[in-house]
């Protein structure tokens, strides 16, 4: 399906060489760089802030695509739209004025997606289908990369796309967590039309390029 966007999350990078692992993900085909982004409190993992994402900006020209799991996100939404953010996702669990902070995401320029942990239902969008760009449907447990892919997932992911259709949302739909080339063809089929990779891409064993090829492949 050529109209796939793999989204690389850096979070399975070498970042003793963060520039050279992008500059090679970057010309094996991946289409958006994804940037996790964890406070220790909403999740259990500390990560990257937006200097990381500034940073990232003078290494690519690829769309930055940055998953908030943090508290207050509204709070940091415009030091990472300065720091250059394409996207920015923030959780509905955990984001009680969702619709005001979708408003400033795209005030500030940005594209507007919101994420949904494995327990959230799919109906939490519904009042929001509007004004989002992006739906991304946690596929595992936020928190960590190299996580197992939780199959019953895929309903959620059909039950997105029906919301999406009945409300003539042209937004895409995001899996993020344990997709492989493996898991990659059932997400697809559902209708999820953007893949976050962290371990498919950066610890695949034959490479970074051997890695995009064979999410690509996957579906072809
Ligand atoms: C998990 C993060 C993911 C993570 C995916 O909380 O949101 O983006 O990096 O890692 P993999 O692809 O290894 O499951
Ligand atoms: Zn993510």
């Amino acid at each position: 399906m050529s109209d796939l966007i793999i989204s690389a999350s850096i979070l399975s990078a070498d970042f003793a060489n963060l520039g050279e692992q992008i500059r090679t993900a970057e010309s094996a085909g991946v289409d958006w760089i994804h940037v996790d982004v964890m406070d220790g409190s909403f999740v259990p993992n500390i990560t990257m802030g937006p200097f990381i994402v500034s940073t990232i900006r003078r290494i690519t020209r690829l769309p930055v695509d940055v998953h908030l799991m943090i508290d207050n996100p509204e709070k940091h939404l415009q030091a990472f739209a300065e720091a250059g953010a394409t996207n920015l996702t923030v959780h509905i669990e955990n984001t009680p004025n969702i619709y005001r902070t979708l408003q400033s995401i795209h005030s500030l320029g940005c594209r507007a997606s919101i994420a949904l942990n494995p327990g959230t239902p799919a109906n939490r969008i519904e009042s929001i289908a509007p004004i989002l760009d992006m739906v991304l449907v946690m596929t595992v447990n936020p928190g960590f990369s190299g996580q197992v892919y939780i199959p019953g997932m895929v309903l959620k992911i059909d039950q997105v796309r029906s919301l999406l259709v009945e409300q003539k949302s042209a937004a895409r739909i995001e899996v993020d967590g344990g997709i492989t080339e493996l898991t990659l063809p059932e997400v697809s089929a559902v209708g999820a039309n953007t893949v976050v990779a962290a371990t498919s891409i950066f610890k695949y064993p034959g490479g970074i390029a051997a890695g995009v090829q064979a999410l690509r492949k996957s579906i072809a």
